[in-house]
């Protein structure tokens, strides 16, 4: 490993304890994407803590840490958009690279923090800042930048969903729900950004900015939020088809006619309670989950969808960033940073692909058998032996000569040991036809 690179994390809260638990538990391979030592230097944080390793400094002077010479990359994941300006502000100006998780600071300071770290030539990287682990802020700004976005449509707040979901799966009390995602480490330090729509707003202004080259403008989102919404609504809109979600749209309008007055010349930004139809993919888009569905020139619509909140999500996305910086650090002679396999040549592994024998899924099974009595305990009995949880079984009426089908769903097994089931079952005389298996993967 060539260099080390040194991180400075400021607040230990659910992100700032998500990325200091996923650069342990992820650590090799952060080391072998990157072909660089990362490690952490100093955390900033109120209260000492006893699970942190000795070796990094902890410290509650966050503005020290910000700008000591032991450090690359200053990661702030405190909040708030006072101290969290000045902090960055500092960073930036002493020539560190910064990633953040602030949509609030960079929704209504951004124009300027962006353009100090132009002045500084650093970089200040935002991934986690809209719709948690989905890496929707490098597509659209690297994989559809080929792209004319027309319109963007996001379910963008991860609390306010689980509170809409768990209310119409359940009919749980809003107040009960908004306190369990405040529990998972969902909802913002004053959850009124959740279900007023603030939040979502901030980040659709973030993600209208890149989608059509806009300053920011989250003066300029039209907002509500999800509190006034009913178990009454969410039922009547049910029986019409509908689901209601909270989403946010980012509308271009462009007439031909020529007219700077045209109102159908425009970039309309909204987030509020939405009706959707049941069939569409928006509409099931559930729990914590976000989805950003994306209208482009030439490439038509792409959805993407992951978790919207949450430490792990939200650690994967600060730490994307930080890769990002990391490969600029560590490799900017070579003209390009990202590996053409994503890790270091010299870093790929020889571990062996599996063969198809060892692969392990559930299957589904179609077993054609004489309506002879004991031929399904004959077959139960063969999958029992070879060690084969059966998930669900069923036996259709008999519907020629005498032969019955008999359905099995089966639990995730090794392929070994479903074949020689499979060759045991056949061997039966009371079977008639080759055994049809389909695998049952619910991964997919
Ligand atoms: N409170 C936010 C949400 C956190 O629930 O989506 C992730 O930005």
């Amino acid at each position: 490993m060539s260099k080390s690179i040194k991180l400075a994390i400021l607040g230990l809260g659910t992100v700032g304890t998500g990325v200091v638990n996923l650069i342990n538990d992820n650590l090799d391979e952060l080391k072998r994407r990157s072909g660089c030592d990362i490690m952490i230097s100093m955390v900033g944080t109120r209260r000492q803590r006893d699970d942190i390793d000795p070796m990094i400094t902890q410290s509650d002077d966050l503005m020290a840490i910000a700008t000591s010479d032991d450090v690359d990359i200053v990661i702030e994941v405190i909040g708030g958009t006072t101290f969290a300006k000045d902090v960055i502000t500092a960073a930036i100006t002493h020539g560190k690279h910064v990633v953040t998780a602030n949509k609030a600071l960079l929704a209504e300071h951004g124009n300027e923090i962006f353009a100090l770290a132009e002045q500084h030539k650093v970089h200040v990287a935002y991934e986690a800042a809209v719709a948690g682990g989905i890496p929707i802020i490098k597509v659209m700004r690297e994989a559809l930048a080929a792209n004319k976005v027309n319109w963007l449509a996001g379910i963008i707040n991860g609390t306010g969903n689980f509170i809409m979901t768990e209310m119409r799966d359940k009919g749980r009390p809003f107040a009960d729900v908004l306190a369990e995602a405040q529990a998972l480490g969902y909802a913002e330090a004053d959850p009124t950004f959740d279900v007023e729509g603030i939040d979502a707003a901030h980040k659709l202004a973030l993600l209208a900015s890149i989608a059509f080259g806009i300053p920011l403008q989250f003066d300029k989102v039209y907002c509500e939020g999800i509190r006034d919404i009913t178990l009454q609504d969410v039922n009547y809109a049910e029986e019409l088809g509908y689901r209601i979600k909270h989403v946010g749209f980012a509308v271009r309008h462009q007439s031909d006619s020529g007219d700077d007055n045209d109102t159908a010349n425009g970039i309309e930004l909204r987030v509020h309670p939405t009706l959707i139809p049941e069939d569409k993919l928006l509409a099931n888009v559930n729990g914590v989950k976000n989805a950003v569905l994306v209208d482009s020139h030439p490439l038509g619509q792409t959805l993407y969808y992951g978790d919207g909140a949450g430490a792990g999500a939200t650690a994967s996305a600060v730490m994307a960033d930080v890769m990002d910086l990391v490969r600029v650090l560590c490799t900017n002679e070579k003209g390009h940073h990202v590996p053409h396999l994503a890790f270091v040549p010299e870093e790929l592994s020889d571990t062996p692909i599996l063969s198809a024998a060892q692969m392990t899924t559930g299957y589904y099974l179609r077993v054609h058998a004489h309506d002879n009595p004991g031929v399904l305990a004959d077959i139960t009995r063969i999958l029992s032996e070879a060690g084969i949880n059966i998930d669900a079984i069923l036996q259709k009426p008999a519907h020629k000569a005498g032969q019955v089908p008999v359905i099995i769903l089966t639990l995730p097994v090794v392929e070994s040991q479903m074949n020689s089931a499979i060759a045991k079952i056949e061997a039966l005389d009371t079977i008639t036809d080759k055994v049809v298996r389909i695998r049952l993967d619910e991964l997919a």
